[in-house]
């Protein structure tokens, strides 16, 4: 079971409140050293695909890896819906990041609208063909309508498209949006679900504790 904690652009918990969780956690930019230094699985919430150049507001590989920061996420769909991030620019920031011994956590899922006219699996199908495989590479299955807006997938659907993505690609799939403490059992207990992405419940120390027990005591 994989647990990452997406802090977004909240200030998050104290790193220190969160050492000995078996855990990945993707703080905001400025409190990257703070986690690597408290020892904790750390990830960037986002990568560039050049090594450095004149990219305002961008972060790259190296500049991560010289914090100690061990992987990114890429895809988010808030980066999708707000930032422009394509298919094309999520297929040059994976690449590039596990090309040079980043890990990834890969963000896909479809909008509510996509579900509602029958097209998540096209989605899915179109934003995993940018992908290729890779041993670092790890997606992450968040429906946009289930993201921030405490609706989550069933136990049964999130299962539906996990089996779907991993028809598609070998790498363990995480599954995020609205995931809690009170609904991460049923989730995290379908067989094609390894592990979860959480934003708000991770903000706050106990509950992203909870979070990570549950997944401890399902079996792998
Ligand atoms: P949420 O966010 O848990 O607050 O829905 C999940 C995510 O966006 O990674």
């Amino acid at each position: 079971m994989i647990i990452v904690g997406n802090w977004k652009m909240f200030r998050g918990p104290e790193p220190s409140a969160l050492v000995g969780l078996d855990a990945v956690v993707c703080p905001p930019f400025t409190r990257l050293r703070d986690c690597v230094e408290a020892g904790l699985t750390t990830f960037a919430q986002n990568v560039h695909w050049e090594p450095e150049g004149p990219y305002t507001g961008e972060i790259s590989v190296p500049l991560l890896v010289e914090l100690g920061v061990v992987g990114s996420l890429v895809g988010h769909s808030e980066r999708r819906q707000y930032f422009g991030e394509t298919d094309e620019t999520v297929a040059k920031r994976t690449r590039a990041a596990l090309e040079a011994g980043l890990r990834v956590i890969a963000c896909v899922g479809e909008t509510q609208d996509e579900r509602e006219r029958g097209e998540t699996e096209n989605v899915l199908r179109r934003q995993l063909s940018a992908l290729e495989p890779h041993p670092d590479l790890v997606v992450a299955y968040e429906p946009v309508w289930a993201i921030g807006t405490g609706l989550t997938a069933t136990p049964e659907t999130a299962q539906e498209a996990h089996a779907f993505i991993k028809s598609l690609v070998d790498a363990p799939v995480l599954y995020g949006g609205s995931l809690k403490p009170e609904n991460a059992a049923g989730l995290l207990a379908q067989p094609d679900v390894d592990g979860a992405l959480v934003g708000g419940a991770s903000l706050e120390v106990d509950s992203f504790k909870a979070i990570c027990e549950t997944a401890a005591r399902i079996p792998s």
